[in-house]
């Protein structure tokens, strides 16, 4: 099975599209994305998921705006493929980005549509591009659905979602694979190199009140932001008895750019997309039973690497050149 993370071990930027559902944990990892030499965001997309589709996308672009982000912004679709739309505001607020002000957007949104977008990025890209999914994998389903001729552009997706030993939205399935789990049985489906990041690993990588205080001391604008965020993520997760917050979406990035600081394994990843208790949930499979490997499955990490990271990269929002 390929491994897209060793793409990103060379001097090349590697071209990537971010699709999410902003978000404390989106936005982190778009924090960490755009602080990177080795990536070059071209598109950033949105999807219904945390909140609404028209929360998401204001959430985007004031995002984009913060970070300095100037790559092309699009909405994507309103409801997932076959299901009712969810959303978290019990998690992200009312605002699905609620806690620190954030400046207005200054960028503008796309006359297109998200898999518009995205076809029109892989179109013109000379090399591969890899789309980093932390929201439910409804546009990059209907990316593939749309354009099949455009699949042999895309190196590959790294996706948080799923959990190969449990869920968190119900006992068989997390949130993002809930939303829509039809697509995300079109991506793990599509033959395309994934990179998993589910729970198994996302609720390893937990920050505490030291981290967030050592991000919020590199003392710039979106380093006090980010430990705001973070803050707001760790108070609601120990009220409902998680040890510190687990910080899911950046994993995806994360892995890609320092794929020593995690445990791996390739596996067959089935999506249950029937019954009453387990539609959603993500079944890892490592004796070929389910057919082939179709997917890296992020595992473990090393903590205290992951937070090192973090803090390093907010350091690029005041100047400075940061080896992430
Ligand atoms: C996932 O669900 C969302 O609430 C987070 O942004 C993350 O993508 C974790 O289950
Ligand atoms: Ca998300």
């Amino acid at each position: 099975m390929f491994d897209l993370s060793t793409l990103f071990q060379g001097d090349r930027p590697v071209p990537v599209i971010l699709d999410g559902d902003p978000g404390h944990d989106d936005a982190i990892a778009w924090v960490l994305a755009k602080a990177s030499p080795k990536l070059d965001i071209r598109a950033v997309t949105t999807c219904a998921g945390n909140q609404t589709l028209e929360k998401t996308t204001y959430n985007a672009r004031r995002i984009c705006t913060l970070l300095g982000i100037d790559a092309p912004i699009a909405m994507g679709l309103h409801h997932p493929l076959f299901s009712d739309p969810i959303t978290a505001g019990n998690i992200h607020g009312q605002s699905g980005l609620d806690g620190p002000a954030l400046p207005e957007p200054a960028v503008p949104l796309s006359d297109l549509s998200a898999v518009e977008l995205m076809a029109k990025v892989l179109r013109e890209s000379e090399d591969k591009v890899v789309i980093i999914a932390t929201g439910p994998e409804t546009n990059v389903a209907a990316l593939l659905l749309a354009h099949p001729e455009l699949k042999e552009k895309i190196a590959g997706i790294s996706v948080m979602g799923g959990g190969i030993a449990y869920g968190n939205w119900t006992a068989a399935a997390e949130f993002n694979i809930l939303v829509d789990p039809e697509a995300a049985e079109a991506v793990f489906g599509s033959g395309l190199p994934v990179q998993m990041c589910g729970l198994d690993v996302t609720e390893k990588a937990l920050i505490f009140p030291e981290d967030f205080q050592r991000i919020r001391a590199v003392g710039n604008q979106v380093s006090q932001i980010v430990a705001d965020w973070l803050e707001f993520f760790y108070r609601f997760h120990r009220e409902i008895g998680y040890a510190g917050a687990p910080v899911h979406d950046p994993c995806a990035v994360a892995s890609l750019l320092r794929p020593e600081l995690f445990t791996r394994q390739a596996m067959h990843v089935a999506i249950e997309t029937q019954g009453e208790y387990c539609r959603g949930c993500t079944v890892g499979d490592t004796s070929g039973k389910l057919g082939e490997d179709n997917a890296i499955c992020c595992m473990n990490v090393d903590r205290q690497g992951f937070a090192d990271l973090l803090a390093e990269a907010v350091k690029f929002y005041d100047g400075r050149e940061v080896p992430v």
